[in-house]
């Protein structure tokens, strides 16, 4: 059985360049990182590094899948958003995987950040111009320019300490 296991959806690569950050920060031979597209249940692990990109607010299909599938096992999930750049909308992220985790799993934490969104989001939120409240519209266009450099080498190096944390608690749980 592989001691660690970096599953990752991605639709446009921000959240690959997080899983991938979590997978070299992994200072153990035992691992392996997997889009969960190809997943097939062969990669069997002791701990869980599972990351989704937010689509409206949740995960796909095949990370819910893959979370309702666990049973006794180390789970810190991850991910990249490019709304709400706060810790309460990233608890809300971290609620919306682990909320179908079955009960004898152990939830080791969370990490999240922005990511940028394919630019025809910024030239479709343009063309609502007098269309919808100007208000929302400045929410939106504002979050894409926000997103826009994401994820950046500071975010890089904030996964690889949080990957040293959560290894520290896995650690640190062999020893209680
Ligand atoms: C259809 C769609 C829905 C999205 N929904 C959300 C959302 O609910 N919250 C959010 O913060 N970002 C949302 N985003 C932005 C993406 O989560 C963000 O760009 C993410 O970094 C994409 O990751 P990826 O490159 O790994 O696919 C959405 C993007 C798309 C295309």
């Amino acid at each position: 059985m592989l001691k660690y296991l970096v599953a990752y959806a991605s639709e446009t690569g921000n959240t690959k360049k997080v899983a991938e950050e979590i997978y070299n920060a992994i200072p153990d031979s035992r691992k392996e990182i997997i889009n969960v597209r190809s997943f097939v249940g062969l990669h069997e692990a002791e701990n869980y590094f599972i990351g989704y990109w937010a689509n409206f607010g949740t995960c796909s299909m095949e990370i819910i899948d893959l979370l309702s599938s666990l049973h006794g096992k180390n789970v810190a999930i991850f991910g990249t958003c490019s709304l709400g750049n706060t810790e309460t909308y990233y608890k809300k992220l971290e609620l919306a995987a682990t909320t179908w985790l079955p009960d004898d799993n152990t939830v080791l934490g969370s990490y999240f950040c922005q990511g940028r969104m394919p630019i025809e989001f910024r030239q479709k939120y343009e063309s609502c111009r007098g269309k919808c409240s100007d208000e929302q519209l400045k929410m939106v266009i504002e979050a894409y320019d926000n997103a826009k450099t994401h994820p950046d080498r500071q975010d890089l190096l904030k996964a690889n300490v949080f990957t040293s944390e959560i290894i520290k608690k896995i650690e640190a749980s062999k020893n209680d």
